[in-house]
């Protein structure tokens, strides 16, 4: 499926994106802030990696998209919700390429992402999290109408360094305007 926002055209990842997701996501710093992007990205990763998506996607257990923009259909990055076992809570994570950064379009992704996960989809909770050397990601989140949840030292391991991890979470009445968390 498709959301359209003001700027962007959010839709399934294609296989002819491949080279795009290798150009971009093979940025060091884009991979450096992730929990799961390779450094070097290898040829070949993308495509595997689109497939895999797919195989979670037909199993009910990701939903993803590729961020574009509407005006000349320029592939920016991606943005997904894993889904808990329960598929009743679900964890956002995103990426967007060097050359589109700072203008405003993770936000604009994440907004409709979230939107998308808790009022379409109907999920209870949307949570993420980002290593705490990332502010811009938090700001994603704030933006996006998350709440800074907690941290987390050292929790995750990266290229041999142990990150320490903001976390967020909104809850869909939340979202909704309502105040219960
Ligand atoms: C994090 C990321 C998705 C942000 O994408 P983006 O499209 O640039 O985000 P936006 O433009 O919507 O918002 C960025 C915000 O961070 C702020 N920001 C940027 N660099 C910052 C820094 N070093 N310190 C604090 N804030 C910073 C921007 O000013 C902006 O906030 P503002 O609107 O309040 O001014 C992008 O940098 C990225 O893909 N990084 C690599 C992958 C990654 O980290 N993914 C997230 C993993 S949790």
């Amino acid at each position: 499926m498709n959301i359209r926002t003001e700027r962007l055209l959010l839709r399934p990842l294609d296989l002819s994106d491949a080279p795009e997701i290798q150009r971009l996501a093979g940025d060091r710093d884009v991979a450096s802030t992730t929990r799961d992007i390779p450094h070097p990205y290898e040829d070949g990763a993308a495509e595997t990696w689109i497939n895999s998506c797919r195989g979670k996607t037909a199993a009910g257990e990701l939903v993803i998209f590729a961020i574009t923009l509407q005006k000349d259909g320029s592939f920016l990055g991606a943005i997904g919700l894993d889904l808990d076992a329960n598929r009743a809570e679900a964890e956002l994570s995103y990426w967007v390429g060097k050359p589109f950064w700072n203008q405003g379009y993770a936000t604009e992704a994440a907004k409709a992402v979230l939107r998308h996960g808790l009022v379409e989809t109907g999920l209870d909770r949307v949570y993420a999290a980002h290593f705490s050397r990332n502010p811009a990601s938090g700001r994603v989140m704030q933006k996006a109408g998350m709440l800074h949840e907690g941290f987390l030292k050292g929790h995750t391991e990266k290229w041999g360094k142990f990150e320490d991890l903001e976390l967020y979470g909104v809850m869909r009445e939340r979202f909704l305007g309502g105040s219960s968390g």
